[in-house]
């Protein structure tokens, strides 16, 4: 890749003799969604940490916009915007006075700020909220004041820390539906999160993490394909160790997780018939997804 906004290699960072992130190695190119993917505890916030120079790397080279992080961070800084994990707004002070602060942050006077605010507003679909507390917002509308007060510096790269956690459904399709006009505007975009459905939607390409380490890279459907490349079926409601000996000659792969199979196979027909003289079972057909991913190279669900 020819001049990536961010390039790792080979990057290690270790807490209490415990390598959070290890050995890692990944490049997002200009104008592509590239997402951190993994659950909890993963070290994606740690990533994301070191790529903004906050926190240094024990080994391996990090080059954001061009620039050696840490050491040249700063000037790195002045071409992203940034969604931290935890919103850090200013709650006893209104939208308008967040927005307003931030550019002053990075060197715009105030005349230059109170310019941008109203543009920076109808993204967020916050108009008409320019006088609001943010003490008074909904979470949805303090994530996309966060992303607005991200853009105030026009940044050609953003990162975000799980820009989407603990919104609901509808709060979170407008956040996705915002993140695809900045990149239709040719922005860069680094996210982390743990929602498989936001890193399939969203995302050009993921790297996949667990315990600091990649364990898969590359665009979701290509992984998908190569890693699963067939039709699920999911099957509740019977004893799924006896359902597996019943419809094990057919199916290239089986995974119990509780009370749940997950049934791997090129011909699901076949699958269906072998079942068909079982009783008050619940069928599920299903396109694979980056779940079955995941499953697969680590034995266990994202969220378990
Ligand atoms: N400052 C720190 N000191 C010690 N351990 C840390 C520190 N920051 C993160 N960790 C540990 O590193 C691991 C990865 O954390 P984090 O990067 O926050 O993961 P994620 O963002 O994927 O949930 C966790 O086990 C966490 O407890
Ligand atoms: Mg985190």
């Amino acid at each position: 890749m020819s001049n990536p906004a961010i390039q790792l290699t080979d990057v290690q960072k270790t807490y209490h003799d415990r390598g959070v992130v290890r050995g890692l190695t990944f490049s997002v190119a200009k104008g592509e969604c590239f997402g951190l993917l993994g659950p909890n505890g993963a070290g994606k916030s740690t990533i994301v940490r070191m790529i903004l120079g906050l926190i240094s790397p024990d080994a391996g080279r990090i080059t954001v916009l061009g620039e050696q992080v840490p050491a040249r961070a700063r000037l790195a800084r002045a071409g992203i915007g940034v969604v931290p994990q935890v919103d850090n707004l200013e709650d006893a002070f209104t939208v308008r006075e967040n927005l307003l602060i931030f550019g002053r942050y990075f060197g715009l006077n105030t005349r230059e700020s109170e310019e941008a605010v109203p543009s920076l507003l109808e993204f967020a679909r916050l108009e008409g909220r320019a006088e609001s507390r943010v003490a008074d917002l909904s979470g949805g509308m303090k994530r996309r004041l966060v992303l607005a007060r991200a853009l105030i510096n026009d940044p050609q790269l953003l990162i975000m820390d799980e820009p989407t956690t603990s919104l609901d459904p509808h709060a979170r399709h407008l956040i996705w539906e915002r993140l695809r006009l900045l990149l239709a505007r040719g922005k860069t975009i680094l996210l982390t999160t743990h929602f498989m459905e936001e890193a399939e939607r969203l995302c050009d390409r993921l790297c996949v993490l667990e315990n600091g380490r990649k364990i898969a890279e590359g665009a979701p459907n290509a992984l998908i394909d190569s890693q699963i490349g067939c039709d699920v079926l999911e099957v509740y409601g019977g004893n799924p160790l006896e359902l597996r000996a019943i419809i094990e000659p057919h199916a290239s792969r089986i995974e119990v997780r509780g009370e749940t199979l997950f049934c791997y196979a090129p011909d699901q027909a076949a699958v269906r018939l072998r079942l068909r003289g079982c009783t008050g079972l619940r069928l599920l057909e299903r396109p694979p997804n980056l779940e079955d991913v995941f499953l697969r190279l680590t034995g266990h669900r994202i969220d378990a």
